[in-house]
């Protein structure tokens, strides 16, 4: 059975987000209602959320309070999920101040405050209203669970925090509370008629990632690298048909995966950690295959920069987090396997990476040599084991690497 968000989305320039977020849970297999306020309506036509959800969308504009009141209750009963994206400043007033008075605030009203996750959006000085970070915390107090949204330019010309959680987190975030499980198909074992793996990795669960990351300048314009996403899509495989319950975070990359793979696709470098951490609970072995952008645009802008007459134009660059160090930080039981991706000094970088960031293990390819690294079928590696083991291989097929990682991980002493 299919499990069920129903997504409240209010008025603010977030909406179009609210459009991706549909359309990513309905990828996932989720069944999404919409409900619409009358705000958000001028933002987004309810069309668009009905042709991406399948499903009638709840709008106030034509109905009367006698409709909401009766009608808000399905809906209610309905949510495993209830998330509210955008979600302004007023949406979280009327929650906190107990008023219902349209659709969204009666329903919402009518659901346990676990289940409800709110993405605020909105300028900054009214995120840092005491009102409103009063409302938030009376809110959290009472069990209702929020996305903090990020920092940046905002729709309104200022700079700070207030703009909406990007939609592959918020995705993350709600996968994770239906239950990693929901999303990965039935288990071994359960209802579904698949049959136990079988495989030396069977019982194992395995955390992939794969591919580039994409940091945005413009709309139109953006930074990234030359990785494919070949060698993490061909540890995915390996590690699925090895009876490993795998979850697989890429990039965007033109791969496609196994439907038993768990995918989630991201873009940038905080979209890939916050998936990887939405997931990272529920795993027994990390393999950091991607490549994460090091760094983010300080300056992009929300329309396309203009050439100005010949005149240098300077962008602003900071460093993103390091998404396996983070994980590295708290580790406990998990295996965690990192790459290093070099040019020279090897082994001596990669060595240095594996206790920098905390890994059992490291797959050492010098990116720059004949026959290895970016968007290529072969790579030539060395695997560098906390143990101080270290040995190098000849070239091989990135399939044939997946394996050997694999096998390299089962001879770890613990
Ligand atoms: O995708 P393909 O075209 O098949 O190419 C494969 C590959 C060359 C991308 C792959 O073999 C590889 O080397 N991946 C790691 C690339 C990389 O980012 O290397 P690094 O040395 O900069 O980073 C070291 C480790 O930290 C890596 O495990 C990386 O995933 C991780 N990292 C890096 C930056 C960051 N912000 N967060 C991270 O977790």
């Amino acid at each position: 059975m299919k499990q069920n968000v129903v997504l409240g989305v209010t008025g603010g320039i977030a909406c179009y987000k609210a459009a991706e977020i549909v359309s990513r849970l309905a990828k996932q297999d989720i069944n999404v209602d919409v409900i619409m306020t009358e705000n958000a309506c001028r933002f987004v036509g309810p069309a668009t959320f009905q042709t991406l959800s399948k499903n009638p969308v709840v709008t106030d504009t034509f109905a009367s309070p006698k409709y909401w009141e009766v009608e808000h209750i399905a809906l209610s009963k309905k949510a495993d999920v209830f998330l509210i994206a955008p979600a302004t400043a007023d949406i979280i007033g009327k929650i906190a101040s107990g008023i219902a008075d349209d659709m969204l605030s009666t329903t919402v009203m009518a659901v346990a405050p676990e289940k409800v996750v709110l993405a605020p959006a909105m300028n900054v000085n009214m995120y840092n209203n005491p009102i409103v970070q009063g409302n938030i915390e009376k809110l959290r107090g009472l069990g209702y669970r929020f996305i903090e949204p990020g920092e940046g330019l905002l729709a309104c010309g200022d700079t700070g925090r207030g703009r909406m959680a990007e939609p592959a987190e918020i995705e993350a975030y709600v996968m994770n509370l239906l239950g990693n499980s929901a999303a990965a198909g039935p288990a071994a074992g359960e209802d579904g008629g698949t049959a136990d793996p079988v495989g030396d990795f069977a019982g194992k669960r395995i955390l992939v990632t794969a591919g580039p990351t994409v940091e945005d300048i413009d709309p139109v314009r953006y930074i990234s690298n030359r990785s494919s996403g070949k060698m993490g899509f061909a540890i995915a495989e390996a590690a699925r048909r090895r009876g490993a319950q795998v979850t697989l975070v890429a990039g965007p990359v033109q791969l496609t995966c196994h439907e038993d793979i768990r995918r989630l696709n991201v873009r940038s470098t905080k979209d890939m950690l916050a998936a990887c951490e939405s997931v990272y609970d529920d795993v027994d072995i990390v393999i950091k295959a991607a490549a994460p952008a090091d760094f983010y645009v300080v300056n992009g802008s929300e329309h396309k920069i203009k050439k100005q007459d010949g005149k240098a134009m300077q962008l602003e660059l900071a460093e993103n987090p390091d998404i396996i160090a983070t994980l590295g930080k708290k580790k406990g039981n998990r295996i965690l396997v990192g790459f290093a991706a070099e040019t020279r000094n090897l082994e001596e970088y990669a060595k240095a990476k594996m206790e920098r960031k905390n890994l059992d293990m490291i797959v050492a390819n010098n990116v720059a040599q004949e026959g290895a690294g970016f968007d290529r079928d072969t790579n030539i590696v060395t695997i560098i084991k906390r143990s101080g083991e270290m040995e190098r291989f000849e070239q091989m097929k990135k399939t044939d690497v997946a394996d050997l990682i694999l096998d390299q991980i089962l001879l770890l002493k613990k």
